[in-house]
């Protein structure tokens, strides 16, 4: 049987986690030295219209610059997001966010979530106290497209573009349009309140069980991103897996190596990185560049991330890593 819903009694539920969109500086001039996670999200919804049809709710989930953000609170929104698409009179989620991590966010909650029912996430480069603050607007559109018929998966909103949370990059440090989706081009748009789509709504595979006792009892795994450039050497990558045989409370299990073009990496740095993964570290290589994936070569010995870059194929290591420890412990 499908519920029938009148439109009249469909819900979004906007999420607040802090953020430069919730940011408030002394001064309406100064867009850059203000403080991030200052307004309460209820308040960043006044004044913003509903789209028709759809009552809003708001829920503090967290308070924070994202640069600090840590994966309690994406688990947190992982559960509280699945709770609410649950609820049949609810048409979608929106999360506001910083922009500095909402990639890394957005990534995690596609790959646990796979949502059929529509998780926006969105932002502001300009805080709420600026004389022309962005994120109302984006709000807006991110509503739009949460109430969007047919609308699913896990999108970025900024600027009037929606982004696929896999492609998604923040690829400017000031500009209001501070995000690209790469070769994979946008979602789609959000104009006057409606969505020209472009391609199909982001797909993830199936939701990825997080229990929160669970995590808590096993810890996130640890892995750690070590840049290659030029002059790099093995020190770091061979500090961690002294560390780790030196019985340290929480040691590296897993690393990404942000590579070079193609996922080449400075032959220093793949030694150490050999050496790692010979001693029981799992090792990943993802690309340094802005756009492309990896093509495999068949004399690799390292394995590639594909498209993810480093932060997000850091986030892909951590799932595969919890989700090797829970078969194991199930198995035990
Ligand atoms: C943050 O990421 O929380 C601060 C920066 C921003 O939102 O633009």
């Amino acid at each position: 049987m499908v519920d029938f819903i009148p439109p009249a009694a469909r819900r979004v539920v906007v999420l607040g986690t802090g953020g430069t969109i919730a940011g408030r500086a002394a001064s309406s001039g100064d867009n850059i030295g203000y403080t991030a996670g200052e307004v309460p999200v209820a308040d960043l919804l006044g004044g913003i219209a509903a789209p028709e049809g759809i009552t809003l709710a708001a829920e503090q989930v967290a308070q924070l610059d994202s640069k600090d953000m840590g994966f309690d609170v994406g688990l947190q929104l992982a559960q509280r997001c699945a709770a609410l698409l649950s609820e049949a009179d609810v048409a979608g989620v929106v999360i506001t966010h910083g922009t500095d991590t909402i990639e890394e966010t957005a990534y995690f909650l596609h790959a646990v979530l796979a949502p059929a029912k529509p998780v926006v996430l969105t932002c502001a480069m300009r805080p709420a106290s600026s004389l022309s603050p962005d994120g109302p607007q984006n709000v807006r559109d991110a509503m739009a497209v949460a109430a969007t018929a047919g609308a699913g998966g896990v999108t970025v909103v900024c600027a009037g573009t929606i982004h696929g949370a896999p492609d998604v990059q923040k690829v400017h440090t000031y500009r209001a349009d501070a995000f690209a989706s790469g070769d994979a081009g946008p979602v789609g748009y959000v104009e006057e309140g409606a969505v020209r789509r472009l391609r199909d709504w982001p797909r993830s595979g199936a939701p990825f069980a997080l229990d929160a006792a669970e995590i808590a009892a096993m810890g996130w795994p640890r892995v750690e991103v070590v840049m290659s450039h030029a002059g790099a050497s093995g020190a770091l990558i061979d500090l961690l897996v002294q560390e780790r045989a030196s019985g340290a409370a929480a040691p590296v299990r897993g690393l990404v190596l942000a590579a070079t073009g193609n996922g080449t990496v400075h032959h220093a740095l793949e030694a150490a990185a050999l050496r790692a993964q010979q001693a029981g570290i799992e090792v990943l290589r993802a690309t340094r560049c802005a756009s492309g994936r990896i093509l495999p070569r068949p004399d690799d010995r390292l394995r590639d991330a594909g498209a993810l870059t480093p932060v997000k194929a850091r986030i892909a290591l951590m799932l595969e890593l919890l989700a090797v420890k829970k078969k194991a412990q199930g198995a035990a």
